[in-house]
């Protein structure tokens, strides 16, 4: 059904106490505001929304009972209980023509019952209906939409018992955004019922300027989503500036979630969560709640994180701290403490750490810290500090301590490298204790586990007696390949003390890679295995671009009216990483962005080797002519072909054209 034209997007773990400590009292409810109060269609999101939408699942194959099954498993998973309200039906439930009257009806087939007594039913179990139209002559799939008809759809929707309504851009014929949007603010206004305004423009015409002017209640900032972490970090860039347009009836909206489903690991999905909360970015879920496995029900519903969402301190979450790979975001609470994620955007595990000074904490001798995630607690001096796994992150609350019963912060954390190996070869493994409290730790025993086909030697001694607050101790091991699987070769440290009279433990993954180098020769390299691949929109194709989402959907890879055979389609922001083993000469390719975008979208493509940037394209837009780009790779180990998104990710399908390797 997508068109690429329509396309607008188209922990390693903290040291864990033996024995659990008591959870305390949830954090402050949002306070109103004066703002809040006076909303052109009324106080109906004083904190960001929840509840799901059937877009990121199941596109355009939706019915009544889809619909229905939803609401029902809401309640019954307790999902309904954490503050997930709204069942929203995205796109496709419309049929092709309005009826005799001009009003908008119901797919005969999808939805026989019609959307009242969906209404009815969603309603019957404490929940909330909303709906979708474009302010466009038809939606982004085709269907009729609602520019020009904008009384008589309010007017049926508000009839139908809808109680939230999600506003599309496509098919705008080119009339101002501001216009459009504020024909159905007033529109849903004139209906008197209270239906939820959620503008969807995609962040084209600023709409955090004027979208709470219009009506709206929250607001669209980017293009779409799409269950990749490559999305979710691009729409999470686009956020930085936007915090103070964020509030009370009017959030900004990085779209919805993508928690759960496939595309995203389970510790991405968990970063993803954790910060769309610090965000108060609308927690729409995406996923197939009938099919969703448990960790996937803990993300969304995780009371502590959902409450730090749902809070509001006076600001949205920003982002303090930039350190490349590793990022540091906060949000003060209205109760006065501060929500931290350490975010880890690398390939390899780090320790992350930020201190109560940059938090803007009050001063105190001691700080509480509090894993929203798994509800444990530490006595930290000031600093907080966690072991952030490749592609994670880590989420506390800290505020300042008066007790004396919670154990030292403790971080173990493990590191390994170099990050790829070859046959026979060694790797070297750090596993560091940090203690973040106020007192010692004793009798430290450390230890690391690798897969079979590994040798493990300590290179240090094993166990140290003690370490004081605000120090750390390590120790090292060398890792020798005796007949290992290539692939990631996953890595696991841990430690064990003592504080007082009871035993605590921590844990830390690293990983790095078991790889043969690309053999001698000329190659495409379409025709070589990667090592890592990350791609915005759908999977990387060979020999096609990248077409609209699913394996193998793309088309003949064309650049300014030129096809080639040969080649890589992908769609920006995207990383190709390939173990050259040092032994290649050079790597070459003609770059663009495919055809079949139609002259839209604009990127970069770079040439990266171990960690160097070795050729850069410049900005390609979309109808140009292919650009050759080429680099020297003498003595390169890790090549890595990137493809930046120009801070915009829409239509951009990227192609590297006829791209090959020489190898020696
Ligand atoms: C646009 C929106 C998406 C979704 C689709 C439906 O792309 O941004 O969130 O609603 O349309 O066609």
């Amino acid at each position: 059904m997508r068109t690429p034209a329509v396309l607008v997007a188209s922990l390693a773990v903290l040291a864990a106490p033996l024995i659990l400590t008591s959870l305390p009292a949830a954090h402050g409810a949002a306070a109103p505001t004066e703002a809040a109060a006076d909303h052109p269609l009324g106080d109906l999101a004083p904190t960001p929304p929840m509840g799901w939408n059937s877009w990121n699942t199941f596109g355009c194959d939706i019915n009544e009972q889809l619909i229905r099954d939803t609401a029902d498993i809401i309640v019954e998973s307790g999902m309904r209980d954490a503050g997930y309200e709204y069942v929203n039906i995205d796109d496709c439930w419309m049929a092709p023509e309005r009826d005799a009257e001009g009003r908008l009806q119901p797919d005969p087939v999808d939805f026989p019952n019609g959307i009242a007594a969906l209404a009815d039913y969603v309603h019957a179990r404490g929940l909330k209906l909303g709906i979708y139209s474009s302010a466009g002559t038809e939606t982004c799939q085709g269907l009729p939409a609602s520019l020009g008809h904008e009384q008589i759809d309010a007017q049926t929707f508000a009839d139908w018992g809808v109680d939230y309504l999600k506003y599309d851009n496509c098919n705008n014929q080119g009339v101002p955004a501001i216009e459009r949007y504020q024909a159905m603010g007033d529109a849903l206004a004139a209906t008197g019922r209270d239906i939820v305004y959620s503008i969807c423009e995609w962040g084209t015409n600023d709409p955090w300027l004027w979208g709470r002017d219009v009506g709206g209640h929250l607001w669209r900032t980017t293009g779409d989503i799409t269950d990749s972490w490559e999305s979710v970090m691009s729409l999470l860039d686009q956020q930085v500036g936007l915090e103070a347009y964020s509030g009370p009836n009017g959030w900004n909206d990085p779209d919805m979630l993508e928690v759960g489903n496939e595309g995203l690991t389970r510790a991405e999905s968990r970063a993803h969560m954790s910060l769309w909360s610090l965000l108060n970015s609308p927690l729409l879920a995406g996923n197939d709640l009938r099919a969703m496995p448990t960790w996937a029900l803990r993300q969304l519903t995780d009371a502590d994180v959902v409450a730090v969402n749902q809070d509001w301190g006076g600001e949205q979450g920003s982002k303090l701290r930039d350190d490349g790979d590793s990022e540091v975001w906060t949000k003060p609470m209205s109760d006065g403490s501060v929500a931290v994620v350490l975010l880890n955007r690398g390939a390899a595990t780090d320790a992350i750490a930020v201190t109560a000074d940059e938090l803007d904490l009050p001063q105190a001798a001691r700080f509480k810290v509090r894993d929203v995630w798994s509800d444990q607690e530490w006595t930290s001096d000031g600093t907080v500090r966690a072991s952030v796994g490749s592609h994670a992150a880590a989420m506390y609350v800290v505020e300042p301590y008066h007790g004396t019963a919670l154990p030292p912060l403790v971080t173990v954390d493990a590191e390994v490298s170099p990050a790829y190996v070859e046959p026979g070869g060694d790797a070297q493994a750090t596993v560091r204790v940090y203690n973040d409290g106020t007192q010692p730790i004793t009798a430290v025993r450390f230890a690391l586990s690798a897969p079979e086909g590994w040798q493990v030697t300590a290179d240090d001694p094993t166990q140290v007696p003690r370490i004081q607050p605000g120090r750390s101790a390590r120790v090292r091991w060398t890792l020798h390949d005796d007949a290992g699987e290539l692939g990631p070769v996953e890595v696991a440290g841990s430690a064990s003390w003592r504080w007082r009279r009871t035993g605590y433990d921590g844990r830390s993954a690293a990983s790095f890679y078991l790889a043969t180098p690309i053999e001698a020769g000329e190659h495409y390299l379409s025709d070589l295995d990667w090592v890592d691949a990350d791609s915005y929109w759908g999977p990387i194709e060979r020999d096609m671009s990248n077409g609209e989402q699913d394996p193998g959907d793309g088309g003949p890879i064309t650049i300014g009216g030129t096809t080639y055979e040969k080649g890589l389609g992908v769609h920006a922001p995207s990383t190709i990483t390939y173990f050259a083993g040092g032994d290649c000469t050079e790597v070459s390719a003609l770059v663009g962005i495919d055809d079949e975008t139609e002259g839209q979208g604009e990127a970069t493509f770079e040439i990266w080797g171990d960690g160097e940037q070795l050729a850069s394209s410049g900005t390609v837009v979309g109808g140009a002519a292919a650009v050759p780009l080429a680099a020297d790779l003498a003595g390169v180990d890790v090549l890595e072909l990137r493809v930046l998104d120009n801070g915009n990710t829409n239509h951009d399908h990227a192609d590297w054209a006829e791209a090959q390797i020489s190898c020696a």
